[in-house]
């Protein structure tokens, strides 16, 4: 009936491309996913590590790889392509040899995200969700990396690259094209978007602690607080901000101690005994999260 055919505004969105059968899964693939699911008390708990794999093994989530998830696991491949179609964290075409990520959600926005995103676009010659022809960069506007601090930011292979200008992001660009080493703002020198996979499927490659990890804005409520002499609150009960009142910027008792010496040292809390790039990854915004 005319007038009434669906038109989708995300042709290539929705769906895995059937029509790309090449696939690099071979045995080792294979046995690697099964260890991913015997990691967990219900194997089909690692399918999204698994994808992860898949993505770098394939560069994208291929056909085979949706087969093979579904072998492993014992589901079916409708199951499989349902999860790898729902996040966007999953390419259902090849990304670039360096995935780029552009926030523009609010507060990036308001810092130049937008104009971040169009100078991008504008010197790779590509649109959003494109690769370059040379297969080296392919391009994503993303929503808030929860680095609001450090507005506005990018992302290569999913590390932060903080506090972004245009010149900045050209010079970026140029650098990851030419094949030149580039340190995130925030962790390790970056790899390849392949190799980044790998580690997201839960094979670290060992630089876990390569690189800063909190930067000087994220700390500096820390810094404030200390340099007032204020402390938590002993009774956490209460959402009263006791702790600003004069009364408790005396001497804090044991219970506020202690978490003020959690705060102040980041390094001694069981949390952060966890590598900080395993933290990063933990909490990555956007990273198994629909958007
Ligand atoms: S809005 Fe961009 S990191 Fe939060």
């Amino acid at each position: 009936m005319s007038g009434h055919e669906f038109t989708s505004y995300f042709p290539d969105s929705g769906s895995v491309d059937l029509e790309d059968q090449s696939t690099s899964i071979d045995e080792t693939t294979y046995a690697e996913l099964r260890e991913l699911a015997s990691r967990y008390p219900q194997p089909r708990s690692a399918l999204l590590p698994m994808l992860h794999l898949v993505q770098s093994v394939d560069g994208r989530i291929s056909p085979k790889g949706i087969e093979a998830c579904a072998e492993v696991l014992g589901i079916t491949t409708a199951q499989v392509s349902g999860v790898a179609t729902f996040y966007t964290m999953y390419k259902r075409r090849p990304a670039g040899q360096h995935h780029v990520g552009v926030c523009t959600t609010a507060l990036c926005a308001v810092m130049g995200g937008d104009v971040l995103l169009e100078t991008a676009s504008k010197h790779l010659g590509i649109g959003v969700d494109e690769t370059t022809p040379d297969g080296k960069i392919s391009l994503e506007r993303i929503e808030c990396n929860a680095a609001c601090d450090f507005a506005p930011v990018m992302m290569v292979n999913w590390e932060f690259m903080d506090d972004m200008t245009p010149e900045k992001a050209i010079v970026l660009l140029d650098d990851l094209r030419a094949g030149q080493e580039v340190h995130s703002t925030r962790g390790a020198t970056l790899t390849s978007w392949r190799e980044a996979e790998r580690v997201l499927a839960g094979f670290p490659d060992g630089r876990a602690d390569e690189g800063p990890s909190a930067g000087a804005q994220s700390l500096l409520g820390l810094r404030i607080a200390e340099s007032n002499g204020w402390s938590a609150p002993s009774d956490t009960s209460t959402s009263k901000p006791k702790a600003m009142s004069s009364a408790t910027t005396k001497a804090p008792n044991e219970p506020a101690a202690q978490a003020q010496e959690a705060a102040a040292g980041v390094e001694e809390t069981p949390e952060a005994k966890v590598p900080p790039k395993q933290r990063r990854k933990a909490t990555k915004p956007g990273e198994e999260t629909a958007k």
